[in-house]
């Protein structure tokens, strides 16, 4: 309606000076120019008077002769009315009518061609829409369930789908081996788990062994100490009490009694000195600071000799002594001392636990073990015997059994003595029950030697450097 009425307006500008001048040709030739635009059906100029002054027409529509007749509404026109002014004064109107249809028409032809292009475009989205949704959002979709499903109940056996070639195969590639790899560090993070719970284990039951270790050692160290300040304390007070009560005593006293009170000092003094010797000996064992001289001896000798050195103290008890010793010779590399001291002391302790007038067997023999042969030395007594369940405890130091411990005399260090000096020379020493008889026997052995190497045979280097060792 705009356009028309602009359209009528410039129809009035243009026909004005006709319309002044009544050039009514003039005004004619300016409206056939509408014939170009088929739209255009009517275009009429009136005068002041409202009279047709100049018009077209269509074949269809004619002017009306006067302004008055128009029809205010022609049905499937649209029409404008405008007024031709010159100096604000009305000399004319213009009428354009248009055919409507032809508007509604290409209107109507526009519709159907947005309608076809905005379907299409909406089919073509749709169907994108279907692409992209199986191609992307779906795959996006199952890789998001995967993923929860997969955090939800922690098995990393679940895959993602990975069936398209294009970016969200790879996408759900990528997760699969992101998985792969959580699950190999999550397992290997179990294994080292598990791993360090056996290592602590383990570690604390090592742990546990070495602080049980040290504690016994501890309490064995401080039941050492008490026996040994126990043992040194009783000869110590005999000393001291004996030596005060002669000094006090000693010019009124008899010489009889001071003998006695010397007698008791001296006595006292060698049970000192023997225990202090016996200390430091298994002080020096334990350390490995005793130094062995081995050499070959026939052990049958080393008994003979142990023997004779405790005779007196047989004779004292009337106890007589049963040799039975090996035909041929029972020979061992060893310390020859350190091995009288072993049987001296097996001797020692025989005697004192036998009552008088009985009889010690010494026994001495070559016995095969296994591809091994060794060299045997046993004594056996008639004494008390060693109670069941004993006879292993007796070698620990200041160990006595529970069947002579009261009274008998000794410091349960003479053992400990002897299994340290027998293990240095690579043998074995144990005490057990006469089967027959009452008493017990001990026995020790040392690995055989046949040939004799007399002393002479060494020599010296290999007696300072081969054949001395250190326990
Ligand atoms: N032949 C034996 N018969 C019975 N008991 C024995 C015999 N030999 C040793 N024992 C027991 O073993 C204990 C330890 O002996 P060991 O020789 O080590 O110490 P001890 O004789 O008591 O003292 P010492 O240090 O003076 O030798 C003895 O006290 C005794 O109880
Ligand atoms: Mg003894």
């Amino acid at each position: 309606m705009e356009s028309l009425a602009l359209t009528a307006t410039i129809a009035g500008d243009r026909s004005l000076a006709a319309l002044m001048f009544q050039y009514k040709e003039q005004a004619q030739n300016n409206l056939e120019i509408y014939r170009q635009s088929p739209s255009i059906q009517v275009a009429c100029i009136y005068n002041a008077q409202g009279t047709l002054f100049a018009g077209y027409e269509s074949p269809q529509n004619k002017c009306q002769n006067h302004q008055e007749d128009i029809p205010s509404k022609e049905s499937g026109l649209l029409s404008a009315s405008v007024p031709i002014r010159k100096n604000g004064e009305t000399v004319g109107y213009v009428y354009l009518a248009s055919d409507a249809r032809e508007i509604g028409v290409y209107v109507s032809k526009i519709m159907q061609i947005s309608s076809t292009v905005i379907i299409t475009v909406l089919a073509v989205t749709l169907l994108l829409t279907l692409y992209f949704q199986h191609t992307i959002s779906d795959p996006i979709l199952e890789l998001a369930s995967t993923a929860q499903s997969i955090t939800a109940s922690g098995n990393y056996n679940v895959k993602a789908r990975s069936s398209y070639p294009d970016e969200t195969g790879l996408l759900a590639n990528a997760f699969n081996e992101m998985l792969l790899e959580v699950h190999k560090r999550d397992n290997a993070l179990m294994q080292a788990n598990e791993g360090l719970e056996e290592r602590i284990a383990v570690r604390t039951h090592e742990l546990e062994e070495a602080k049980h270790k040290a504690e016994l050692a501890n309490e064995a160290k401080s039941e050492f100490l008490r026996n040994m300040s126990h043992e040194f304390r009783t000869p110590l007070h005999a000393i001291l009490s004996f030596s005060a009560y002669g000094v006090k005593e000693y010019k009124n006293a008899a010489r009889k009694e001071l003998l006695k009170y010397f007698d008791q000092i001296n006595k006292s003094s060698e049970r000192l000195g023997k225990l202090v010797n016996e200390v430091l000996d298994l002080a020096r064992l334990e350390q490995g600071c005793l130094i062995l001289c081995p050499r070959y001896a026939d052990l049958r000798e080393l008994a003979n000799q142990a023997a004779e050195s405790v005779q007196s103290l047989m004779m004292n008890k009337n106890i007589s002594l049963r040799l039975d010793h090996a035909h041929e010779a029972v020979g061992a590399l060893c310390d020859h001392d350190k091995i009288l001291q072993v049987i001296t002391n097996l001797f020692s302790n025989a005697i004192k636990f036998t009552p008088e007038r009985h009889t010690l067997t010494l026994r001495t023999r070559i016995q095969k073990t296994g591809a091994k042969e060794e060299a045997v030395v046993s004594l056996a007594d008639e004494g008390v015997g060693i109670p069941e369940g004993e006879q292993e405890a007796i070698f620990e130091s200041f160990r006595q059994s529970t069947r002579t411990n009261t009274g008998a005399g000794g410091t349960g260090l003479g053992l400990a003595i002897c299994r340290k000096i027998i293990t240095a020379h690579q043998g074995r020493i144990w005490a057990q029950n006469n089967t027959a008889e009452a008493g017990s026997t001990i026995t020790f052995c040392l690995p055989a030697v046949h040939e004799i190497i007399h002393p002479s045979m060494i020599s010296p280097q290999e007696m300072s450097h081969e054949s001395l060792y250190k326990i």
